[in-house]
């Protein structure tokens, strides 16, 4: 069963986790033999007081990372709940359907009375979804309760969700709970109050000191419109890496980035004249714009999962107009997709590279965008596009 377990078949997976949680016999030495097989799956606790939206968010955060070719595994936690079923349960089956994806397994926990404490049980549910290969585990909780605070503790990172309107809630959960947290969520953060929440959180960090230097980012999401949430999982990211002190695997260093091609900027005369040739390749123009704060016309072409970016002056004294009279037509850029673009942003200006624009913009397609000059990158002028 191991064997099929870590060659990723679900059905495997899902009789290895009922037999952990049954405590039936053998089931210890299947987890001791997982954790062997466990590898370096990152796990992400999502806890908050109930209301606060975590459901969502947990869908969001591994819809988000299935876009990025992650496998993931969610653990829905229900330590008040005696038995296995119910609403919490019905919800995530619809989930899993509806994703309709065996890259991502979900499972749900109701563990009152579970052998060995909820946590135990948790952390064994884990080790042997990390032994199938999933390498994001994703552990929601339905509440603050000790319990959950326990369960956070066994995870990488923490994410204690907040919304507005919790009155003095906030200062209600100091106790035990706040300490837990490696990221702040702040969701429903398009209600009143929001930077209320964001003030109260800051205020208390003040009072407290951490010891391993590292302060956890307020990150306000709307989950249900999917809004902060490349935000969110770039702070986990980073938050992983400095608990384990290090850079992380290819693959963790490629998820916090979520870099990719994005598209390539060439600069025409026309876009009229140019698209011509383009077309009869099968490529056509989806979206057309113009940038007024760079004077300049843009025409989009799909081209798989990148695109062509055709570049045409609205005036002869700008960027491009300038380049089309020094150099002619041309490719003019290279665009590469990360995460985090603000995070990005700070990190290059850090290291001495030399930037090409002041600050983070807005361009076509509400994108947000820096350049990197090509003193800095092998003379290719390099633009960095955020995520949505
Ligand atoms: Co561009």
């Amino acid at each position: 069963m191991l064997e099929r377990l870590r060659g990723g078949d679900v059905r495997a997976l899902a009789r290895a986790i009922s037999m952990v949680e049954d405590g039936v016999a053998g089931s210890e030495e299947l987890v001791a033999e997982c954790r062997k097989h466990a590898g370096e799956a990152l796990r992400i606790g999502v806890t908050g007081p109930p209301g606060a939206g975590k459901s969502t968010l947990v869908d969001q955060m591994a819809r988000w990372l299935r876009e990025k070719g992650e496998t993931v595994g969610v653990v829905a936690v229900d330590p008040s709940s005696p038995y296995t079923g119910g609403a919490l349960l019905g919800d995530r089956i619809r989930m899993q359907e509806r994703v309709g994806d065996a890259g991502i397994y979900v499972r749900s926990m109701a563990s009152r009375g579970a052998v060995g404490g909820v946590a135990r049980a948790v952390r064994d549910v884990c080790d042997v979804i990390a032994a199938s290969g999933r390498r994001k585990i994703l552990i929601e909780t339905v509440g603050v309760g000790q319990d959950e605070v326990e369960v956070a503790r066994l995870a990488d990172v923490t994410v204690l969700v907040l919304v507005p309107g919790m009155g003095d809630d906030v200062q209600s959960l100091k106790a035990g709970v706040m300490e837990i947290a490696d990221v702040f969520v702040v969701n429903k953060s398009d209600c009143a109050g929001a930077d209320q929440v964001v003030g109260e959180i800051l205020a208390m960090q003040g009072l407290s000191s951490r010891e391993e230097g590292w302060i956890p980012p307020v990150v306000k999401t709307v989950a249900t419109a999917g809004e902060g949430i490349a935000e969110l999982m770039g702070a986990i990211a980073r938050c992983g890496e400095a608990k384990r002190g290090r850079i992380g695997s290819e693959a963790d260093r490629e998820w916090m980035s979520g870099l990719r091609l994005d598209h390539l900027g060439v600069a025409v005369k026309s876009v009229a004249g140019a698209r011509g040739f383009y077309e009869m390749l099968g490529m056509s123009v989806a979206h057309e714009e113009t940038v007024d704060h760079e004077q300049v016309r843009v025409a989009m072409l799909p081209m798989g999962e990148s695109r062509l970016e055709l570049l045409e002056p609205t005036a002869e004294d700008s960027v491009i107009g300038r380049f089309l009279e020094k150099r002619g037509e041309g490719l003019h850029h290279i665009a590469m997709k990360v995460a985090d673009v603000d995070a990005m942003f700070l990190r290059l200006k850090e290291s001495g590279v030399r930037l090409a624009s002041d600050q983070v913009r807005t361009g076509a397609g509400g994108h947000r965008y820096f350049f990197v000059h090509p003193a800095s990158t092998g003379g290719v002028l390099v633009e960095i596009v955020g995520e949505g």
